[in-house]
């Protein structure tokens, strides 16, 4: 690919770029979120279209139009997000890629051969439902190898994965590559690492350069490449209890699950957890052990059948959504884009959602629109959304700028206490420093419950840490005794404590 160029709404989301794939290679292509990976991949793919530049392939110049051409041409693509429907089965799945002038007769028997080739077990009858995300993405694999794709593109595959089925996909990947090319798309440096024979690195639409993954390109030297300027990160100053009495108190509450098992039970010896003013109160735990739970059933989301919680003074066990939102809670949910945001509104709408109540921003009966684009261009800047325009929708964004979204409109509203569920989970290491950093600085003002899967995370910036196991409360530990061993065991449900 030569000189590719593409702008949406008169920005270049791709400059210039130069990008080659030799035959037999896991070339990984390498970025933070927003630096113009999917789009240069959508081009070749036919997706989208180049305002300039040229695709040679197989020594031949190329005008690749729509996906379908891409595939006769043999190339591929896993996206993101899934291209399979789920209520439809295996086999059916087959039939929905749509070639023209193949008749739609799909060989089950040569399907399985290929899934044989790569000792993968399909069940062509099995509800694409009923799959995981590892067998999904396996399934969308077979499919392009089916399809006669010597040219495999994987758009951060990983990132639907737990770390066994990576560690299966780079297994299938290795045996792929003995036959077929492939653009391995990341902002994972370590799978990079790990992967690829070759990395090309973009930044901000613009090619940096493309290196052998040998020894000198080290995961420094790929992340200078990656980032202009790393954050620096930022320590959090200690607080010890605090004066004036507790921010919020959960106390013995009970939450039920959705088939009435107890998703959430305090009981002794930890009955409570408490949150101080200007705390960064960490919650450590394998998922799935009642985290969401809690943190839905702080937020209002989930109906507290025991127990109490207080929140500066008051109970507020049983109030609203927008009660609590009211009295200073904001959430940073799991689900950034069906929970925390509106999709097809405008990043400018989405940041102003909760503000527009403010009389402030009121004209009579209608929004003063020039007031509320100020406000969100303002946060725009502030939160570092790397967006097209304030008008763009935001599902349009990449993961970690949908993030910073969300964590724009919360940290301005200034809640008392933020909930922040996962709010790195995904990104990369310039956005996830960039939001730690947030986190600290506005416990200044107000303070934070986080919920991570990452341990190193909690350790950097918590002052106290919480272990939840199986819905109670296993450990407590302060910032002076933090120790990632204890912390584990009591994760995984083998000591308990209560100092
Ligand atoms: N269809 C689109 N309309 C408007 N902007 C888009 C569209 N697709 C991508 N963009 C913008 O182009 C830039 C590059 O996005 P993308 O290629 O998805 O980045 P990456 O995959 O590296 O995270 C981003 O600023 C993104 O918001
Ligand atoms: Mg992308």
């Amino acid at each position: 690919m030569s000189d590719i160029t593409k702008s949406f709404s008169g920005k270049k989301a791709l400059d210039q770029v130069n990008f080659n794939l030799e035959r037999g290679e896991i070339h990984a292509l390498l970025g933070e979120n927003g630096a113009g990976k999917t789009t240069l991949m959508n081009v070749l793919f036919g997706l989208v279209s180049a305002d300039e530049g040229k695709i040679v392939l197989k020594g031949q110049e190329v005008r690749i139009t729509s996906p379908s051409e891409a595939i006769e041409n043999g190339i591929g693509m896993v996206h993101q997000h899934f291209s399979l429907i789920p209520t439809l089965n295996v086999l059916e799945n087959f039939i929905l890629v749509n070639v023209k002038g193949r008749k739609i007769d799909i060989r089950a028997q040569e399907i399985r051969e290929i899934a044989n080739r790569l000792s993968l077990n399909i069940n062509l009858g099995a509800k694409v439902s009923t799959l995981s995300a590892g067998e999904r993405q396996r399934l969308e694999i077979i499919r392009m190898l089916y399809f006669g794709s010597d040219l495999i593109i994987l758009d951060e595959p990983t990132s639907v994965l737990t770390p066994l089925e990576t560690e299966g996909l780079f297994k299938e990947l290795k045996e792929l590559a003995k036959t077929k090319s492939i653009v391995f798309i990341s902002h994972k440096l370590n799978e990079v690492k790990q992967i690829s024979s070759r990395v090309s690195v973009l930044r901000k639409g613009k090619m940096v350069g493309t290196i052998p993954n040998d020894e000198n390109a080290t995961i420094e030297a790929l992340v200078k490449m990656m980032i202009e300027k790393m954050p620096s990160v930022i320590q959090k100053e200690p607080v010890e209890g605090g004066s004036a009495g507790p921010l919020l108190v959960v106390n013995s509450i009970k939450i039920y699950g959705k088939k009435n098992e107890r998703a959430i039970d305090f009981k002794p010896p930890i009955k409570e957890l408490i949150i101080g003013r200007n705390e960064i109160v960490g919650l450590a735990g394998v998922a799935g052990n009642g985290q969401r739970e809690l943190f839905n059933g702080v937020a209002g989301l989930e109906r507290v059948h025991d127990g109490t919680i207080t929140f500066d003074g008051r109970d507020i066990t049983r109030l609203s959504i927008a009660a609590r939102i009211h009295l200073g809670i904001g959430y940073v949910p799991e689900d950034r884009l069906t929970v925390g945001l509106a999709p097809d509104l405008s990043v400018k709408d989405n940041l102003i959602l909760k503000d527009i109540d403010k009389g402030e921003y009121k004209n009579g009966f209608s929004l003063n629109d020039a007031k509320l684009r100020g406000r969100a261009t303002e946060l725009v800047k502030e939160f570092d959304i790397r967006t097209q325009s304030v008008d763009t929708p935001v599902r349009y964004l990449s993961g970690g700028n949908l993030q910073k979204v969300i964590l724009a409109r919360e940290i301005s509203l200034q809640p008392k206490l933020l909930l922040a569920y996962e709010p790195t989970k995904g990104l990369d290491v310039g956005a996830t420093a960039f939001i730690r950093n947030r986190l600290i600085e506005y416990s200044r003002n107000g303070s934070v419950l986080i919920f991570s899967e990452d341990l190193d995370e909690l350790l950097d910036i918590c002052d106290r840490i919480y272990i939840i196991y199986e819905g109670r409360l296993n450990g407590e530990v302060r910032r002076k005794d933090f120790d990632v061993y204890l912390i584990g065991k009591m994760m995984g449900g083998l000591v308990q404590n209560a100092n």
